[in-house]
């Protein structure tokens, strides 16, 4: 399943909860995981592969999780600067200010509820991807100067390959 990129409306959409975990949406949580590890990414949302719905998976120091209908129940901590990319914007990264502690809760592929409490690089990743969940993209925090010249880079990159 090819990982979408920037201009695709997907990401740009606010992605919808998630109902029932039944056996449909546990394959859609499969495939992002394929999809996370084949790319060699730390985390992947489901607009990243086309699927408009709050599903988020995560590979971070040693910490897998996959989130169901994900909420941010407290960003705390500090404000940290640091270098992110992401999947969907390949080939160009740029230093994002994240707070540094998360408290999240959602749901497994069982359906019951859990709870991360995450500190640091999860911490970092648990906020990039909620955002693809209401269409933003890192680059959509960077002032606008920046963005452009990182969107320029991109779009080099990209003439690159073709
Ligand atoms: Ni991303």
């Amino acid at each position: 399943m090819e990982i979408r990129t920037f201009g695709d409306d997907t990401l740009r959409q606010r992605a919808q909860p998630v109902g029932d975990v039944d056996d449909t949406v546990r394959a859609e949580c499969a495939r992002m995981v394929e999809a996370m590890i084949r790319a060699g990414g730390i985390g992947l949302a489901a607009p990243q592969l086309g699927i408009a719905k709050r599903i988020i998976v995560l590979d971070v120091e040693g910490e897998f999780h996959v989130v169901i209908n994900p909420e941010m129940v407290e960003l705390s901590g500090e404000d940290e600067e640091s270098v992110e990319g992401c999947l969907s914007v390949p080939g160009v990264n740029a230093p994002i200010v994240r707070k540094t502690a998360v408290h999240l809760a959602g749901t497994d592929l069982e359906g019951d509820a859990v709870e991360i409490r995450a500190e640091g690089f999860l911490a970092r990743a648990i906020q990039h991807e909620m955002d693809h969940l209401n269409g933003v993209l890192f680059v959509d925090r960077l002032s606008t100067a920046r963005r452009k010249s990182v969107l320029k880079e991109y779009r080099r990159l990209q003439e690159e390959e073709t």
